[in-house]
């Protein structure tokens, strides 16, 4: 059915056979590590989150080691058998998914938490940990994870850095491409290159590592990680404020920067439609309705972090008065203790799980000048006004990064509403040099339109690169590279 939606052929890869199987089982004997559909049901490997791409791969091989990765890839390699490297399935664009029947490389019993040094601040992992366990584990030693989002409870670090996974605090920490401090990964001929340092410095040539940042499984499978992280913060507060417009959202942004300055560690925004929808779906309501009980049109998230709690808390009090006697807030409300503070982000956190209650989500994840960024929500109700099919468009993200989800649910999916979005949208992403994919990578639904992003030379670098780490293609094929 994707096949046919997204008109593409299968690559001329072998297809799995008895002897592989037997070959697959001999490498790894330890229980629940190969399985097949026959036996097991692969329905969780092959369908993705949004349950909008489904792959038909027969076997799903989890290995324990980065040698058994190695070995696995180097069978591939020389019997010309493709791969879906997996981590918590997670992904947004439909590439953690077979979009055939290729082997799906799951990552999940690789979870081994390596060291952690607490005067430099440096973890060491496989790839397989799971991002809350690794934020929970760092917590205990004054330690935090420099990434955080809603999917922390199944993404896995190596499925984090193959996407280069922005989220919540990329305001504070920057994105990845600075965290990262070194990785061990295997190349699509079973080569493993070990490139894990510790080192916060290491100007020996090129910097290889960052080439598997945002690589989403095409130029190698990602084992071990090394990070640098922060101290964690000893105070903490989150505030929840009602605004009026989308510019009264943009001035609390410059005034953030400006009054809470060092203490910023995130700036989300939501609209009343996914406020609405989150209340619909999950039952949970905005403490800032206004009195006739309807949503406020805009709702900013601000969350500080600092060392000094009566310091901080004094910032953000300053800060809050400061909003409220310009009339640019409506209302807020402020918490400093964690169970208020989670209670606080829980409705931006679980828009996305919100959403998919409507049906199908075709969803859009832009980089945009701030200016222009709720702009596109409007031109896109605008422009799908009347169209009896859609349930609601919504617009929410991170206004700290310039990067606007824009989400259009509709009961099922239909070609008539996803043509008026596409490429409409695109065109509009590109006249304002935005990217077409902010933080959720390219995957297999974005492949064919990262032209409105990337120059043709740009794109032929890409796949230079591609051929000469992977010139079999057996690496996630059909996905992000063009
Ligand atoms: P998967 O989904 O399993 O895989 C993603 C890609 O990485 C695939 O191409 C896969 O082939 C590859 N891959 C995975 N592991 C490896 C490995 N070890 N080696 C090589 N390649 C590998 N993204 C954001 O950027 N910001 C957010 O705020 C955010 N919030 C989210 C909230 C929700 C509720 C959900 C469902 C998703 C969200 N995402 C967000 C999208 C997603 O990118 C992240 O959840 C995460 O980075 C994916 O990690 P994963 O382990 O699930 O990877
Ligand atoms: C988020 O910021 O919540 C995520 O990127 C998920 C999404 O865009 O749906
Ligand atoms: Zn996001």
């Amino acid at each position: 059915q994707t096949a046919e939606r997204y008109a593409i052929a299968r690559g001329k890869f072998q297809v799995l056979s008895q002897q592989h199987l037997d070959h697959f089982r001999r490498l790894l004997p330890s229980s629940g590590s190969v399985l097949t559909a026959e036996e097991d049901g692969l329905d969780g490997y092959n369908v993705d989150w949004l349950k909008t791409v489904r792959g038909q791969s027969r076997v799903v091989l989890k290995p324990s080691t980065t040698e058994e990765v190695s070995a696995i890839l180097r069978y591939c390699s020389e019997h010309s058998l493709a791969v879906c490297p997996q981590g918590g399935n997670t992904g947004l664009v439909g590439g953690s998914v077979p979009v055939f029947d290729e082997i799906v490389l799951s990552m999940s019993r690789m979870d081994k938490i390596i060291s952690v040094d607490e005067i430099s601040g440096t973890l060491v992992c496989e790839a397989g940990c799971i991002l809350e366990r690794i934020s929970d584990h760092l917590a205990e030693k004054g330690l935090r994870m420099p990434l955080d989002l809603g999917a922390k409870g199944s993404c896995q670090l190596g499925g984090n850095i193959s996407t280069n996974a922005g989220g919540l605090r990329l305001l504070r920490y920057g994105s990845l491409h600075g965290s990262i401090l070194g990785a061990e990964f295997v190349m699509a001929d079973g080569t493993v290159i070990d490139v894990l340092s510790e080192m916060r410095k290491d100007n020996t040539g090129y910097d290889l590592k960052q080439l598997i940042v945002g690589s989403e499984g095409t130029l190698g499978v990602v084992t071990k990680l090394s990070f640098a992280c922060p101290p964690k913060p000893a105070s903490e507060a989150v505030a929840l404020l009602a605004c009026d417009s989308f510019e009264d959202v943009l001035c609390l942004f410059r005034e953030a920067r400006q009054g809470l300055a060092e203490i910023l560690s995130a700036f989300e925004f939501y609209d009343a439609a996914s406020a609405g929808v989150a209340r619909e779906h999950l039952g949970l309501s905005s403490p800032l309705l206004r009195d006739d009980g309807t949503e406020s049109p805009f709702y900013v998230l601000v969350e500080t972090g600092g060392s000094n709690a009566r310091h901080d808390e004094e910032k953000v009090h300053a800060f809050l008065e400061r909003m409220l006697s310009t009339g640019r807030v409506q209302n807020g409300t402020m918490a400093t203790e964690p169970s208020k503070i989670k209670a606080l982000w829980a409705t931006r956190e679980r828009i996305t799980e919100a959403l998919l209650h409507d049906g199908y989500v075709y969803k859009y994840d832009v980089s945009l000048p701030l200016r222009d960024l709720y702009g596109a929500v409007e031109a896109t109700r605008e422009r799908l006004a009347g169209h009896p099919g859609v349930t609601r468009v919504v617009g929410f993200g991170h206004v700290g990064d310039g990067n606007l989800h824009l989400n259009i649910t509709s009961p099922q999916y239909e070609e008539a509403i996803a043509d008026l979005l596409e490429p409409w949208l695109w065109e509009q992403v590109a006249a304002a040099r935005g990217s077409i994919s902010a933080e959720h990578g390219v995957g297999f639904k974005k492949r064919d339109v990262l032209g409105y992003s990337k120059s043709p030379e740009a794109l032929s670098l890409m796949r230079q690169l591609k051929d000469t780490m992977d010139p079999k293609g057996i690496l996630n094929p059909y996905k992000t590279v063009p």
